[in-house]
């Protein structure tokens, strides 16, 4: 008997999930099918309703239905809470339970395949969105010392980071003026081919620059290059999250180096 995932988005036709995950099941031998759904913008809630009715077990969510997904979840996991996201949904006999596993996913990425040691290093986090406040609290717990959250509108730079404890700290992009450890692209700004306009200053030849997008090297990638710093796209970020998500699902955890690389080749 195939237990039955898919990711909900919209857009969802180039989600490489199904990918992924097809992948995932191949290497543990987990009897799974994983598709991509398309949820139209104003009938989340009723697609997903759907799914549920025709024996789906879990699900994935993404762009833009993360804080919807949250809202519907029945009972959520603190860093789900920490999140105000769900990407991860779990159904059981008694209702819908809501996780967040991208902060997971980027730390995993940070230390197993950048070789990153996270505790006691300064982050930048650039952007102040969904995207940056899903991965503040896990960076937290794998000791990071503190982090700076800039963004172009300075307000939800500063609410971001009152949502934490002293460690964290919100300002604009043109402040931070000295090498960081690892600078995050969290914004959105990649999409639209635009570079957040921060100082050449925050890039040291140790600093890592890691965009949250994958698929294509990024202005802010560049920057960092010409800088001296190392790079790394979110393509990994992305493996990861995913198998943090099977591994809530099935008890299992996949290998993702070679689903990372084949996804690369
Ligand atoms: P996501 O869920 O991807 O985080 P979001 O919640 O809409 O999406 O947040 C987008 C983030 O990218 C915000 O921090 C936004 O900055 P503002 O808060 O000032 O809007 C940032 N962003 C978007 N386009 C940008 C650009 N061209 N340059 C710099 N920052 C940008």
């Amino acid at each position: 008997m195939t237990d039955r995932y898919a990711v909900f988005g919209h857009p969802i036709a180039h989600s490489k999930s199904p990918l992924i995950h097809a992948a995932f099941a191949h290497q543990t031998g987990e009897a799974i099918s994983y598709e991509a759904i398309l949820a139209p913008l104003d009938g989340f809630a009723a697609s997903m309703a759907d799914f549920i009715a025709h024996g789906g077990r879990g699900a994935n969510v993404t762009v833009p239905f993360k804080e919807e997904a949250f809202r519907l979840a029945t009972t959520r996991t603190p860093r789900a809470a920490l999140a105000g996201a769900v990407n991860t949904l779990i159904f059981t006999g008694s209702g819908i339970a809501g996780d967040n596993t991208d902060g997971a996913g980027l730390v995993a990425d940070l230390t197993r395949n950048l070789g990153v040691e996270l505790p006691g290093t300064r982050i930048l986090l650039l952007g102040a969105g969904g995207a940056a406040r899903g991965v503040i609290g896990p960076l937290l717990d794998a000791g990071a010392a503190n982090i700076v959250v800039a963004n172009r509108t300075v307000e939800k730079a500063l609410a971001l980071a009152a949502l934490f404890d002293n460690r964290v700290g919100g300002t604009g992009f043109a402040e931070p003026n000295a090498p960081f450890d690892v600078v995050i692209n969290a914004t959105s700004a990649s999409l639209a081919g635009d570079l957040p306009p921060i100082s050449r200053a925050v890039f040291a030849p140790r600093t890592l620059a890691y965009d949250m997008m994958y698929g294509r090297d990024t202005p802010f990638l560049a920057l960092a290059r010409e800088c001296g710093a190392s790079t790394a796209d979110g393509l990994g970020m992305l493996v990861e999250q995913a198998a943090e998500a099977f591994f809530v699902w099935r008890g299992v955890r996949p290998d993702t180096a070679a689903v990372i690389a084949s996804l690369r080749a």
